[in-house]
């Protein structure tokens, strides 16, 4: 293990009727004014606004409504967001959603404090803009991004054709209740399954490579992804299923996977670019680009990928030379994404602006290159992977 500092900021309420249960007590804590956020209408429709709206009111809390938060949220909603809560006064950010709408307000909750830019001074300036963000909880109504857990916030900024993650708040605190996540489309159910099993390889593949506790944890819950996918796919409605998936998804973002590590996060950083040049769905477009990006990494990350092919795709031990090992481990990965129908070339996605040649130069060009990974990637070698990809 490497040497860490840790602190958990968000309390979890997690299980069935947790807002009913806990969340007019914790309202207790904020001042008058609440910000309810939602995405385009899905809470409308499956019940869990008017539970938390009358939540709210039996809080006597003022609610101010902030709605229409897209998927793969941008930074003109941000400025909408923080505006509203600027000119409200408003106490505390309640975001009633999946990553999109969490991390829309996350951001919200810093620009609503300061007349800086906030995407300027972090990402420019390099620099936390000098206030504190107004304080903000979340009701997760679809799982995958573990976003409720943390204090980072993805957003895609319009103008510069970037989708990158900013800093802001992590929430004070998160109701996870698994019954909300059921009127998920299916498609969506897997694609957040799938992210989350995306952030426990991104975070596993990273040194240290020997024995340490956070690999092993991360075995644990990378086995519980695929499993508890499995048992969806023959029972989308499983409650046990669902309810692991919730959490597998808190835990393998929350921070703990990644204790004493460094993390690899270069598949996300190429699905964010692609995200910030058409409306691809984060989690099917990790699932394209995973098996392609780690035969590109294999031979330098030749030992933890003999060992994710045999703890966790459960191929014999010394079955077969190791890099045999280690592409058999990253083929059955291949093989579980379409086991669960997920796509496996961007030409399968369903996208309103068509992938064009150009638009993978464009976002290979322009993805972050992550320091840790196994190998340094260079602009060349992303490029070739995206059209592999195709
Ligand atoms: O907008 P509504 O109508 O609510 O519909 C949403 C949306 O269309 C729908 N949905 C949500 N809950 C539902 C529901 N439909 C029916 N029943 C429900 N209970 O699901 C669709 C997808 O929602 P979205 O929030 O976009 O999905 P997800 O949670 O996968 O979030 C994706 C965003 O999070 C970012 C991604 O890049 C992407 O922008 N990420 C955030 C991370 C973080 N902050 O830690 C880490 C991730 O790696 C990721 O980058
Ligand atoms: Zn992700």
């Amino acid at each position: 293990m490497e040497s860490f500092v840790f602190e958990y900021p968000t309390k979890v309420y997690f299980g069935q009727g947790a807002a009913k249960q806990y969340l007019c007590k914790e309202l207790e804590q904020y001042g008058n004014t609440v910000l309810l956020a939602y995405g385009g209408g899905s809470i409308k429709r499956n019940g869990v606004y008017e539970e938390i709206f009358n939540i709210l009111r039996e809080a006597g809390k003022t609610v101010v409504e902030f709605s229409g938060i897209m998927p793969n949220p941008t930074y003109a909603k941000v400025q909408e967001g923080a505006e509203l809560a600027r000119n409200h006064g408003v106490d505390l950010i309640l975001a009633v959603g999946g990553g999109s709408v969490i991390d829309c307000c996350k951001i919200a909750a810093l620009q609503a404090k300061t007349n800086e830019d906030v995407w300027e001074a972090e990402l420019i300036e390099k620099r936390f803009p000098k206030c504190s963000p107004i304080p903000l909880g979340a009701v997760v109504t679809v799982s995958g991004t573990g976003s409720e857990m943390n204090a980072g916030g993805v957003i895609t900024n319009e103008e510069k054709k970037m989708k990158t993650g900013l800093f802001a708040i992590a929430p004070r605190f998160a109701v996870l209740d698994p019954t909300y996540t059921m009127s998920v489309p299916f498609p969506q159910v897997m694609s957040g399954a799938f992210d989350t099993l995306s952030h426990a390889m991104e975070t596993y593949f990273g040194y240290p490579n020997g024995d340490n506790v956070s690999d092993d944890i991360n075995e644990a819950v990378m086995k519980s992804v695929i499993r508890n996918m499995r048992i969806l796919l023959k029972d989308p409605n499983n409650a046990t299923a669902r309810s692991n998936l919730m959490w597998d998804s808190a835990m393998a973002e929350n921070g703990l996977l990644k204790l004493g590590k460094k993390t690899d996060f270069q598949a996300h950083m190429i699905e964010h670019q692609l995200g910030a040049y058409t409306d691809c769905n984060h989690g099917m477009g990790l699932a394209v680009i995973h098996p392609v990006y780690y035969r590109h990494i294999v031979k330098e990350g030749l030992p933890k990928f003999v060992r994710f092919a045999e703890n966790v795709w459960e191929i014999p031990k010394g079955s077969k030379a190791e890099i045999q090992l280690a592409l058999a481990g990253i083929d059955a990965l291949a093989a579980f994404i379409a086991e669960c129908g997920l796509p496996s070339r961007l030409s399968e996605l369903k996208v309103k602006t068509p992938i064009t040649d150009r638009i993978l130069e464009e976002a290979a060009y322009s993805t972050a290159i992550q320091p840790n990974s196994y190998k340094k990637l260079t602009y060349g070698e992303i490029y070739e992977i995206l059209k592999e990809c195709m």
